[in-house]
């Protein structure tokens, strides 16, 4: 297996993040690249972790909120 953990802002951006958004997009376009070569790939885009990592903080998980993205609870989002 090859396994990144990317993120939902390859998709739509991530407002006023977009370098953050441009990384988690290649990140994506690596795993793309080498299914189409037949290997293994794998890229989970996760939405905002709860209560852990970069999205926790009380006042970025209300913008997020406020944008429609519900904090994902971590074991629910793992298992
Ligand atoms: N948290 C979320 O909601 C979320 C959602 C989707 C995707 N993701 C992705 O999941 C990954 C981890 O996110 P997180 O929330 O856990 O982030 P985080 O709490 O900010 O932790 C980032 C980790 O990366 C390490 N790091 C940063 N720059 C590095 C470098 N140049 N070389 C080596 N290690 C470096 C940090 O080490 P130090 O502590 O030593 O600085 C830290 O352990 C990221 O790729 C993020 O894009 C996160």
């Amino acid at each position: 297996a090859f396994v990144v953990f990317s993120s939902i802002s390859g998709v739509w951006g991530s407002g006023e993040q977009a370098a953050y958004g441009a990384a988690n997009a290649a990140l994506d376009a690596l795993v793309a690249r080498r299914r189409a070569q037949g290997l293994p790939g794998t890229a989970v885009a996760w939405g905002p972790w709860a209560r852990v990592g970069m999205a926790a903080d009380d006042e970025t998980a209300a913008q997020l909120r406020r944008r429609g993205l519900s904090p994902m609870d971590p074991a629910r989002a793992l298992a």
